[in-house]
């Protein structure tokens, strides 16, 4: 690939500082576009959704029409991994996501090698999608983190995770087992999609947070920095991002432990923090508060601002600390992309 169409997200993710920020946000693709809701009601269910490569690809491209985001993300899920080892998955309209029993874990684990072909409908959203974008623009692939997938797999549905939590003490070997589950199918998800067409590998731990330090470590640092190895060990050098949402003072850890590209930081990041980062050699990503993003006007504009000027002068991605929520203003999202990206 020449330097002309290296997509500014890869420059980032290669450690690269650049006039402007390559931009894209988590669930860009989703129920606030209107064009969205359309698809999703002509879906059978939201799983089968998932599965189904052209309605997913469109779903991926439809906010790359909209906005001038530097990046997409492949619409996907991360409890796709849990249904694909056997534990039924389903979502209850309005209310989330719905799990059946924890099987075995040693049944799961006897799923671990046929789970990737079932979740091959992903590999082939992601090759559609790559075939469609421009080349300057990149492609995200992604997992859960082995302990956010688990608390789902623990407690059936979104919770506070004070469940797994306290399942992760009382059954330690068992969590540590079904982590290890989790690690191997996900990396073996992981290198399918970067070979399907992913040009870089998200993790979303989505709920890192409220975890001592030594249980960090256990349940996230440790899966993590196996995940990363175990691509690596398969041949790829995809760059990946770490989201451990939530870990707070545990994300400096976090970032000298696990060989992630960048780590992306929530709402509550300090600048400094970031900073610090980036001049440890690596990207940072994030941390704009969804809130804000839905709230608008003067207050928003001047928080873009000062992430621009706090993280803008080391390799930087511009995003948001966690998901757009659905009733957000399209007009808001429009507005700071053009803000970025004329920066
Ligand atoms: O645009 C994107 O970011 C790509 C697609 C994406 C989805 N889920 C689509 C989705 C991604 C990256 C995810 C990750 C995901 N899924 C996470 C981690 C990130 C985060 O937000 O914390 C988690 C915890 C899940 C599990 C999940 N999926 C929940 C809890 C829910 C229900 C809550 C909700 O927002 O409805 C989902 C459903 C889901 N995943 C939707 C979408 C667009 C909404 C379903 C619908 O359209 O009916």
């Amino acid at each position: 690939m020449t330097e002309a169409f290296q997509p500014l997200l890869l420059r980032a993710l290669a450690g690269e500082t650049l006039p402007r920020p390559p931009i894209w946000f988590m669930r860009q693709a989703g129920r606030c576009l209107p064009e969205y809701r359309e698809l999703r009601s002509r879906a059978k269910d939201f799983i089968s959704f998932c599965h189904d490569p052209e309605m997913a690809a469109e779903a991926t491209l439809q906010p790359m029409r909209r906005f001038a985001f530097d990046a997409a993300i492949v619409f996907a899920d991360i409890l796709l991994i849990p249904r694909a080892l056997g534990q039924e998955v389903w979502f209850e309209a309005g209310e989330g996501p719905r799990l059946g029993p924890l099987p075995e874990i040693e049944r799961l684990a006897g799923e671990v090698e046929a789970s990737t072909g079932r979740l091959s409908a992903i590999g082939e959203t992601l090759s559609r999608v790559r075939a469609e974008l421009e080349p300057e623009r990149a492609l995200i692939g992604f997992a859960g983190g082995p302990w956010t997938v688990a608390t789902y797999m623990i407690e059936g549905r979104g919770s506070d995770r004070t469940g797994a939590r306290t399942f992760a003490y009382e059954h330690a070997e068992k969590v540590d087992r079904l982590l290890d589950v989790l690690v191997d199918s996900t990396a073996r998800y992981l290198v399918m999609q970067a070979k399907a067409g992913a040009q870089a590998l998200k993790i979303f731990e989505s709920w890192a947070e409220g975890l001592a330090e030594d249980m960090f470590e256990r349940l996230v640092i440790g899966p993590h920095k196996a995940i990363v190895e175990k691509v690596r060990a398969a041949g790829v050098t995809t760059p990946f991002i770490g989201f451990p949402r939530g870990a707070g003072a545990l994300v400096e850890n976090y970032a000298a432990k696990v060989p992630v590209e960048a780590v992306a930081l929530d709402t509550q990041a300090p600048f400094a923090l970031g900073r610090k980062l980036q001049a440890q050699g690596k990207t940072v990503q994030g941390a704009l508060d969804n809130l804000l993003l839905r709230a608008g006007g003067p207050a928003l504009d001047a928080r873009v601002e000062a992430y621009l000027e706090a993280w803008g002068q080391g390799p930087y991605i511009f995003n948001l600390g966690h998901g757009i929520l659905p009733d957000t203003p399209i007009e808001h999202i429009a507005h700071v992309v053009e803000r970025v990206t004329r920066s």
